[in-house]
């Protein structure tokens, strides 16, 4: 097995260490490479992969809408998500698909007693990685996703994954909406190491909702302790990084590999 992980920069990538310690654990004969490719070199670049034989590759930022131009196939999820995050070569061919929204979902159910379908949640935020998340939670028949983001019109453009479902709420006025969700969801980058905080009071929170950011530097943000100290579950960010890689590993060795405590130590350290 031969495969690697491209973006620009690479060097923050743990997916060197998360699939390495799955061709270790699993016995597995391959490698697994970080590749930096420049935004204007990628379609080369990409064909050096398949001349190489490469079996695959994870892509990461900022390569995950480019490169779906550049695949023969897409997965109905890389499709309506409209980004790949994993490729899969085969005679010569790249068929991408996009594993953020299992990520996500298996990270919850991994880590927590939420039952998804019929819940009321709230995401947070409306870039790439909330794409994901707003279908990976449609998909799991969630009834009501109140969403809510700083720059409106880009909520209103995800609002289109399931217009009947989704309803848009000001950014400013989020905490009235917190007494009755399930479960709420930070997919901004607020709260991430060197970012900004993100500021929401969780004193009116319903206290069985879960909460989760999927910001994983620090593990524990700002959001996960205030959470804890309001007495609501939660479950932290680094297992939707995890869980994404696990069906990309498969694909390419015919092994779906688990997620264990020392994967998670190896990766947080
Ligand atoms: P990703 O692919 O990780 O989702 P992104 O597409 O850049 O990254 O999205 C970043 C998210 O964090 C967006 O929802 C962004 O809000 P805007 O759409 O208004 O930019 C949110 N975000 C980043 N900085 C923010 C800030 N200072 N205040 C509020 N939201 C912020």
């Amino acid at each position: 097995m031969k495969a690697g992980v491209i973006g620009y920069p690479i060097s923050h990538s743990k997916s060197p260490i998360i699939h390495g310690y799955w061709l270790d654990k699993y016995n597995i004969n391959g490698t697994y490479h970080s590749i930096e490719i420049k935004p204007e070199d990628l379609k080369s670049k990409i064909k050096n992969l398949i001349n190489d034989n490469y079996n695959g590759f994870n892509v990461t930022v900022p390569h995950k809408e480019n490169i779906v131009a550049l695949c023969d196939e897409l997965d109905d999820t890389a499709k309506k998500i409209g980004a790949v995050n994993t490729v899969v070569i085969k005679d010569g061919k790249l068929y991408g698909k996009n594993t953020d929204a299992f990520g996500f979902i298996e990270n919850l159910k991994q880590n927590s007693k939420i039952v998804l379908n019929g819940s009321k949640i709230m995401v947070l935020g409306a870039g790439g990685a909330a794409r994901a998340v707003l279908y990976g939670l449609l998909d799991a028949d969630a009834s009501e996703i109140l969403l809510t983001n700083r720059t409106m019109e880009k909520a209103v453009t995800l609002q289109s994954l399931s217009p009947s479902k989704i309803k848009i709420i000001d950014w400013v006025e989020k905490e009235k909406y917190l007494s009755d969700i399930n479960l709420l969801v930070n997919t901004t980058s607020l709260g991430m190491k060197n970012q900004p905080a993100l500021e929401i009071n969780l004193q009116s929170l319903n206290k069985n909702a879960l909460v989760t950011d999927i910001v994983y530097v620090p593990l524990m943000t700002d959001l996960l302790t205030c959470a804890q100290i309001n007495g609501n579950e939660i479950v932290t960010g680094i297992g939707m990084l995890l869980h994404q890689a696990r069906p990309a590993f498969a694909a390419w060795t015919g092994v779906m590999p688990a997620v264990d405590n020392d994967l998670m130590a190896k990766v947080l350290s």
